[in-house]
């Protein structure tokens, strides 16, 4: 008999099956859907201080290999998603894991003050988003992150809080980042937001697939599997022993792919343009792919494989 279930801080989830921000999880219909699949918990959109509508269409385009946003983070406001939270809490056990992102320092600090006396189960601090014009990413100020962290910290002292980042692409920022989150005592680290600043052409019009910032926008889907797996990998290799945690994110298609992240030492997985694609059915796939996996190499828990991947030729 295989057990699925995994622990991401004292949150007890019945699978490591998560939706990943950005797709739905905005108002309790949104949310009661995505409860009601096979997920071990429930992302909410990223929301911030005011309601947003977001950028201008098209933002959004796929095609198998590749899918590209820039949505801008629409969004009713924290304060729409704290009111709801209680009444999504009477219509199922998952938990809940809220998204923030602060256009200033002080925002992330109201945002985790208020969440920290939520209903939530989880917080996700979203310091990644590649998508709002004239806002650079937190993730990637190596100066102001690590006090941001901090005063996140301080302002959510009674929630796990997990860092959303961005893909690193050079071992000196991951070693700098994870010395952060040990620094500032978060219990997770989400691995990883889309590729911002990508680019998809349409050579048949000669125009860009997306309308905002000049085009350019985050790179996720399948093409995305590899980077992704390296960042769990590598962050994997510097927090194991600091007891921080890791949700991947980031390519995952199916039930393999989920082996895949969980082998790179991943605790959850966060699953985004396939849930786009293949709908709530995505979950039971993948939750019975992974058993079928877990069976054929006679694993019983996600602890028997989690991040023991073997190098080649050891
Ligand atoms: C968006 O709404 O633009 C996506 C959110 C994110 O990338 O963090």
């Amino acid at each position: 008999m295989v057990d699925l279930s995994v622990k991401l801080a004292k949150v007890h989830l019945p699978n490591p099956l998560i939706n990943a921000s950005g797709i739905y999880g905005s108002d309790i219909p949104d949310i009661i859907k995505t409860a009601e699949a096979k997920t071990g918990a429930v992302l909410y959109k990223t929301t911030t201080i005011e309601e947003r509508n977001g950028n201008k269409v098209p933002r959004y385009w796929q095609d198998e290999l590749f899918a590209l946003n820039s949505i801008g983070l629409p969004n009713k406001g924290y304060k729409y998603l704290i009111q709801i939270t209680p009444e999504v809490k009477q219509k199922t056990t998952k938990p809940m894991i809220t998204s923030l992102l602060g256009f200033s320092f002080e925002e992330y600090i109201t945002l985790c003050k208020a969440y920290n006396d939520s209903a939530v189960d989880i917080i996700e601090v979203n310091f990644s988003c590649p998508n709002i014009e004239g806002k650079p990413q937190a993730a990637y100020n190596f100066e102001y992150l690590p006090k941001l962290m901090k005063a996140c910290r301080e302002a959510a002292p009674d929630k796990p809080l997990f860092a959303k980042l961005p893909a690193y692409l050079d071992p000196s920022q991951r070693k700098m980042v994870a010395k952060m989150l040990i620094d500032s005592k978060f219990q997770g680290v989400t691995l990883i937001n889309s590729l911002g600043e990508s680019l998809l052409v349409n050579a048949k019009t000669e125009k860009t697939y997306i309308r905002p910032n000049n085009g350019l926008a985050g790179l996720t889907g399948k093409a995305i599997k590899p980077v992704a797996l390296g960042n769990v990998w590598g962050f994997y290799n510097l927090l194991k022993d600091s007891g921080i945690q890791i949700m991947g994110v980031g390519g995952i298609e199916c039930g393999l792919d989920v082996f895949e992240f969980i082998l790179c030492g991943a605790d959850a997985v966060q699953i985004g343009t396939a849930y786009i694609r293949q709908g709530t059915a995505v979950f039971e796939k993948m939750e019975n792919e992974l058993i079928q996996i877990m069976n054929e190499k006679g694993y019983t828990s996600l602890n028997d494989f989690r991040g023991k991947l073997k190098i080649w030729g050891d």
